[in-house]
């Protein structure tokens, strides 16, 4: 039987247990997993991409089919060097569709071999973001059940941007 391999990519700044759900369901899905930090160069993001690889590896630790890595350029042609068919992407409400469509059809027409799956999180992470993790931290509010342990940590010692809440 083919081996299928599943590349889950977005920015992670931080990683939420809404991002941990997506990737308990395609570790259950697929052979193998791969978790794919993009090294943004627009954004700026709080977390260094080497934090935010750390902290999904330390989070994920459990799954032996999940590996977690950073990447840069197209992703079709990182997904093409991983030798993986499918493309995994979280949506939580209508306002992801556009972007999400939007995203998966231009990855279509970039290798049409590549297919675009969405998978929708548990209904309480449903309304979670890492902008929002970021900005409720910054004001002081509680992180207990939206993020690991260890981001809730590593988010309390950082110190305040100077423009909040950027890069929602
Ligand atoms: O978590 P995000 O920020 O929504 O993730 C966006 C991500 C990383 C999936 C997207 O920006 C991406 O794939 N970037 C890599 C560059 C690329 O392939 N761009 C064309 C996408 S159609």
């Amino acid at each position: 039987m083919e081996r299928i391999t599943a590349v889950y990519p977005g920015t992670f700044d931080p990683v939420t247990n809404g991002h941990l759900d997506i990737v308990a369901r395609s570790a259950g899905l697929f052979h193998q997993v791969v978790v794919a930090v993009l090294r943004n160069t627009h954004k700026t993001p709080l977390f260094s991409v080497a934090e935010r690889v750390e902290m999904i590896r330390t989070a994920a630790g459990g799954w032996p089919n999940v590996e977690v890595e950073a990447f840069e350029g197209l992703l079709v042609d990182y997904a093409r060097r991983k030798g993986a068919k499918i493309i995994v992407r979280g949506i939580r409400a209508v306002s992801d569709y556009e972007y999400e469509l939007q995203m998966a059809s231009m990855n279509r027409r970039l290798n049409p071999e590549l297919e675009t799956i969405f998978m929708i999180p548990a209904e309480p992470y449903s309304y979670l973001s890492s902008g929002l993790v970021k900005e409720i931290c910054l004001l002081g509010g509680s992180l207990h059940g939206l993020v690991p342990e260890d981001v809730e940590r590593r988010l309390c010692c950082r110190p305040a941007p100077t423009s909040p809440a950027k890069g929602l």
